[in-house]
Formats: C-alpha cells, structure tokens, sequence
C-alpha cells in the first residue's frame, strides 16, 4: 500500500432533523490504488460514508482528508479529484441531453464557472467514451438508454473526467447478469488503468467484490469488520 489517499480519523456525522447520528466515530485508511469495497445491509451507513468524502455531507465529529487536503475546505482541486457515482442514478426518458453531452459535461462539474468545453474536452468525450464501449450511443439521448447502457455513458463520465479517487455507490443494481459482469470488468479496467484509489458499495457477490483488495461490514454507522474475503451475510436490524 502506497501513501494514504482517504484518511478518516473518529467521523460521526448526524442528517438534519435525526437524533441518531448515521456514522459514529468510523475511522478508515484507503492507500493510493487500492480497492476496497463496503459491505452491510440497508441504512447502515454505507451511502454516508461516501457522501462525507465527497464532501456532501458535513460531518460532526473527526476528520476526513483526501490526497492530503481537509474534505469541506471546498477546494476544486480536490472536488475535480473525486468521481461519485451515486446509488440508483437513472435519468428519465425526456432528460434533454444526449449521451456525449452527460459525459463532457463530467469534466466541468464541480470545477465553478462554467467555460465553454474546448477540443480537448470533446476527445477526452469521445475517448472516454470508445474506451467503455458505448461510442455509438455518443448521439442517443440519455434517457432513452437502457440501464446497463446509462451506466457505461456515466462510467466515461468518470474516465473523461480524470479523477484519482473514484466513489461508486451500488455500480451494478438493476443490471442484468451479463452486463454485470461486463460492468465489473469495466470498472476493474477503469481502477487499474488510471491508477485510481476507489471505494465501492455492493451488496452483490461476483467479480467486483471478489476483487477488491480488501472488504469491509458497516453496521449501524460502524465499520463491525475488515477482512481480505467476503463477510458473513450480517443480520439486517
Ligand atoms: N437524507 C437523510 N435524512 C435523514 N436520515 C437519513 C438520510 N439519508 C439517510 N439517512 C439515514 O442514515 C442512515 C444511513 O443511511 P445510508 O443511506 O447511508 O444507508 P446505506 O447503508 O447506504 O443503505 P442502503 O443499502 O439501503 O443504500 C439510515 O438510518 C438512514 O435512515
Ligand atoms: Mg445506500
């Protein structure tokens, strides 16, 4: 394991309104190029886990810093650093983007003002996009897309945008068996080529979880396990 890429240190973290909070004092170390996928049935805090290190969710308590630099000091250097690909994004049939335009516009968000895209930015496009295999729906407007093929398009969406840390909520729910596997070589490809340090939530056994470099259970705002193999099925509260 090379130097410490996501570094968590004692993180709680309440949402507005709630008593309890969602994580308690959770602490965890990602290494450059590692891996690692979290476990643990619903509500357990897996999707907040992702969301304080992207910076969406204030945390309470503790610390998280990312490539060295405090998540929440705002900074686009680190913002344009972190892809996130939330659990159950889907767009809707009349969404008025097509395809390429969903995966350029990955390499405006969260950098501020907009400028208009330059040609660099339309070869990263279609680049990225060649490279998930979905090229030939570059022209296809995103919603009439299939879900395994909207996945690929937000797949180049994360390539195109050159991140080093990549944060993937549930990839493969509401896939078919066969594109699963092909999506969870993809995303191993997608790892491995760009040398990035990614963090995954999956609840379903096959090639992604089987290889992440390690696993670990949260339960109830708490990591209850960390291990090389896959976790005994843990009981939903
Ligand atoms: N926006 C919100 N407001 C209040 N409470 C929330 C909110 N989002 C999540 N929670 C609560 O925080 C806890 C953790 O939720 P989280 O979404 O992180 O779970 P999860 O492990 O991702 O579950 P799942 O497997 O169902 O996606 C749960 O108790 C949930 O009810
Ligand atoms: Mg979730």
């Amino acid at each position: 394991m090379g130097s410490i890429v996501i570094e968590l240190s004692g993180v709680s973290a309440v949402y507005e309104g709630e008593r309890t909070p969602a994580l308690h004092n959770l602490s965890l170390h990602v290494g450059s190029g590692e891996m690692v996928g979290i476990v643990g049935p619903n509500g357990a805090g897996k999707t907040t886990l992702l969301e304080v290190i992207n910076g969406l969710l204030p945390i309470t308590e503790g610390t998280v810093q990312v490539l060295e630099e405090r998540v929440g000091s705002r900074s686009h250097r680190l913002r344009r650093r972190i892809a996130y690909l939330p659990q159950d994004m889907f767009f809707s049939p009349d969404t008025p983007f097509l395809a390429r335009d969903v995966v350029l516009m990955g390499r405006f968000a969260g950098i501020g003002p907009f400028r208009p895209p330059r040609r660099e930015d339309h070869e990263q496009t279609m680049q990225a996009l060649i490279a998930v295999g979905a090229d030939e729906l570059s022209r296809r407007p995103i919603g009439r897309l299939s879900g395994g093929q909207q996945r690929k398009v937000l797949l180049a969406r994360v390539i195109a945008r050159q991140p080093r840390v990549l944060l993937l909520d549930e990839p493969l729910t509401n896939i078919d068996p066969e594109a699963k596997e092909d999506l969870s070589h993809l995303i191993l490809e997608i790892h491995r080529q760009l040398g990035l340090t990614t963090l995954f939530v999956s609840h379903e056994s096959g090639p992604l979880l089987a290889a992440a470099d390690r696993l670990i259970t949260v339960v109830a705002g708490r990591i209850i396990a960390r291990g090389m193999t896959e976790p005994q099925p843990v009981k939903v509260q």
